[in-house]
C-alpha cells in the first residue's frame, strides 16, 4: 500500500513538473507584448489566432530559458500586409521565414532594423520593384537570403557583395532585367548555394569569378540569357553536386577539366 502511495505521489509530481515546465517555456512578457502588436499590425491573420498570452505561440522560435524570441517561422500564414517595424523590436531575431505568403510591394527595408538577422526567406510572395542599392543595411551577419519566386526587376545591386558570411543566395525566378555584379558575387567565398536562374538578365558570359566559390554545392544558372563559353575556371568548384546552365545562349565545348577533374 505504502509502495503504491509513493508511486502515485511520484507520478503526480512528474506530471506536475512536466506541465509546469511547459507553461514556463514561453516568450518573455515583453516579447509577448511585441508579438501581439506584430499580429495586430499584420491585421490578425487567421493562422496567428492562437497567439495570445495564454500560450500557443505557433511559428515563434524562442529560447526557453531566457524567453528571448530568436525566430519567426511563418510560411503560408496568409500574411498580406507589409512587414511592420514592430518585427525588428524583437532584438534577438536571427531567423525570419515569410515564404509562401501574400506580401506585395517593394523589398521590406524595415528589416534593416533587425540587427541580428542571419536567415531571411521572403520567397514565393509577390514582392516587386528594384532591390535597394543599400540592401547592405540589412544585418551583415546574413547567412541565407532567399528572394526566389517574386517579381523583382532591374539590377541585383553591387552591395549584395558585402554579405561576406552568405552561405546561400537564392535569387532565381524573378523578373530581374538588368545586370548582376558577377565579380562581387564571386567574392562571397562562403557560398554553398547560388541561384540566379529564370530571370531575363541582360545577356552576358558566366563570370570567371564564380570559379573562386570553391564551397559551392549548387549553382543554378539556367534560363538567364547567358552567352559565351563555359569558363575553365568552373573546374575549381570541386564540391559541386549540381550545375545547371540549361536554356541559355552559350556555345563552344564543355571544358574537359569540368568532366574529368
Ligand atoms: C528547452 O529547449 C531545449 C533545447 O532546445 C529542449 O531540449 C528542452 O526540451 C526545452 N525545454 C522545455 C521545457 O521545453
Ligand atoms: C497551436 O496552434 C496552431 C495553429 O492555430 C495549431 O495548428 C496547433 O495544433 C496548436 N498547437 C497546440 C500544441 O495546441
Ligand atoms: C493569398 O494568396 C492566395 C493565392 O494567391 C489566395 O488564395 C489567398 O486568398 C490569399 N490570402 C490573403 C489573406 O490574401
Ligand atoms: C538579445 O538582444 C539584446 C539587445 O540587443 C542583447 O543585449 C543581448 O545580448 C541579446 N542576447 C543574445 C543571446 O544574443
Ligand atoms: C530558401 O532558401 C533557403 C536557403 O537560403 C532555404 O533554406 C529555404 O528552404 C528556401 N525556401 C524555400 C521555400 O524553398
Ligand atoms: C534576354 O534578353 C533580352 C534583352 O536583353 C530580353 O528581352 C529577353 O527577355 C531575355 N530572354 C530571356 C530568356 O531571359
Ligand atoms: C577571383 O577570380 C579572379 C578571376 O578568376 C581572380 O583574378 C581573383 O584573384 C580571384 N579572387 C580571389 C579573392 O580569389
Amino acid at each position: 500500500m505504502v509502495v503504491y502511495s509513493i508511486l502515485i505521489l511520484f507520478l503526480l509530481l512528474l506530471i506536475f513538473s512536466i506541465s509546469n515546465s511547459q507553461s514556463a517555456a514561453q516568450p518573455s512578457a515583453d516579447e509577448q507584448t511585441l508579438l501581439l502588436a506584430i499580429k495586430q499590425d499584420w491585421d490578425n491573420p487567421a493562422p496567428l489566432s492562437s497567439w495570445s498570452s495564454t500560450g500557443n505561440w505557433t511559428g515563434v522560435i524562442y529560447n526557453n530559458i531566457t524567453g528571448q524570441v530568436t525566430g519567426l517561422s511563418l510560411p503560408s500564414f496568409h500574411i498580406a500586409r507589409p512587414n511592420p517595424p514592430s518585427v525588428c523590436r524583437l532584438k534577438n531575431l536571427t531567423y525570419i521565414d515569410l515564404s509562401f505568403n501574400n506580401l506585395t510591394g517593394d523589398f521590406p527595408t524595415v528589416l534593416y532594423g533587425c540587427s541580428a538577422l542571419e536567415f531571411l526567406d521572403l520567397s514565393n510572395n509577390q514582392l516587386s520593384g528594384k532591390l535597394p542599392d543599400r540592401i547592405d543595411r540589412l544585418s551583415l551577419g546574413m547567412q541565407h537570403l532567399n528572394l526566389s519566386s517574386n517579381a523583382f526587376t532591374g539590377d541585383v545591386p553591387l552591395a549584395i557583395g558585402r554579405f561576406s558570411k552568405l552561405k546561400s543566395l537564392v535569387l532565381d525566378t524573378n523578373s530581374f532585367n538588368g545586370n548582376y555584379p558577377g565579380a562581387a558575387i564571386g567574392g562571397l567565398l562562403e557560398l554553398e548555394t547560388l541561384t540566379l536562374a529564370k530571370n531575363p538578365f541582360e545577356p552576358g558570359p558566366v563570370p570567371k569569378e564564380f570559379g573562386n566559390l570553391t564551397k559551392l554545392k549548387l549553382l543554378w544558372l539556367s534560363c538567364m540569357n547567358m552567352t559565351g563559353t563555359i569558363p575553365d575556371d568552373l573546374s575549381s568548384l570541386t564540391e559541386l553536386t549540381l550545375l545547371d546552365l540549361s536554356q541559355n545562349k552559350m556555345q563552344g565545348q564543355i571544358p574537359e577539366s569540368l568532366i574529368c577533374p
